[in-house]
């Protein structure tokens, strides 16, 4: 390792020249697939091939699965979709799927919506709906459907009851919030890091804890 350390620009030039210019374009990708938000900022040089990569990655995706891709959208090749007909998935032009994410139809993902890394939403059977402009932190879980607890039957034998989930548009779920299955975010909330949302929310409320409570209004902020 030591040799690689970039203590001078010799040591750094020399280290360089010994990795194939190849492994640089698997880590840039792999950069994207993290943080696709660098995607949309790539220089021209680069954004031709990252749109060729995401084409191919895309059209995989709309042929074995339900899914609509909206124009310039950008999709990691390491997050999993799944959608079955009668469950689809609906992304909206300009937003993006991080690696690692896992999503189950229905959902319906609005326009410049941000989905980061080793987020879950499992739509049910009512689905799961993100408005416009919204920022889903990584590590968010989503999960659109309860098991049953009637007392004398085991769960895994308890039907599987769905309300679906609704997020507005202009909302920001901190990293590793998690929503339950009936819930309904009205637009402009910001959710803190780890709460636990139990509870319908009120347009422009700031909301955190486990369960979440109202910490403050977006409208009061300067
Ligand atoms: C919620 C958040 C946005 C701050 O909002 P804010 O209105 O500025 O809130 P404040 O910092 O003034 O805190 C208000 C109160 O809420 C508490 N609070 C803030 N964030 C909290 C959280 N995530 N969980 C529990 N309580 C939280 C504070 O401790 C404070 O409590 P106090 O009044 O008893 O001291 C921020 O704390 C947060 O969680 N950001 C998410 C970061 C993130 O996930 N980034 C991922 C990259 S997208």
């Amino acid at each position: 390792m030591t040799e690689l350390l970039p203590d001078s620009p010799d040591t750094e030039a020399s280290s360089r020249n010994k990795i194939p210019p190849e492994f640089y374009r698997t880590q840039h990708k792999l950069r994207l697939s993290y943080m696709p938000w660098l995607y949309f900022e790539l220089k021209p040089v680069h954004r031709e091939w990252a749109e060729d990569w995401q084409k191919n990655v895309q059209s995989y995706l709309t042929a074995v699965e339900t899914v609509h891709v909206g124009k310039s959208c950008f999709i990691a090749p390491e997050a999993k979709l799944f959608a079955e007909p009668g469950r689809p998935i609906i992304i909206g032009d300009g937003s993006y799927i991080a690696a690692d994410c896992v999503l189950h139809g229905p959902i319906k993902i609005g326009k410049n919506v941000s989905i980061n890394h080793h987020v879950t939403m499992d739509g049910g059977r009512m689905g799961i709906t993100i408005g416009d402009n919204s920022r889903i932190a990584a590590n968010c879980q989503l999960y659109a459907f309860n098991h049953g607890n009637l007392p004398d039957t085991l769960i895994c034998e308890q039907p599987i009851k769905s309300k679906g989930i609704a997020v507005g548009s202009d909302v920001w779920l901190g990293a590793n919030v998690g929503v339950v299955d009936g819930v309904v975010i009205s637009d402009h909330v910001i959710v803190g890091m780890s709460s636990q949302i139990t509870r319908d929310v009120e347009a422009y409320k700031i909301i955190a804890g486990n369960p979440a409570r109202i910490i403050g209004d977006r409208r009061e902020k300067k």
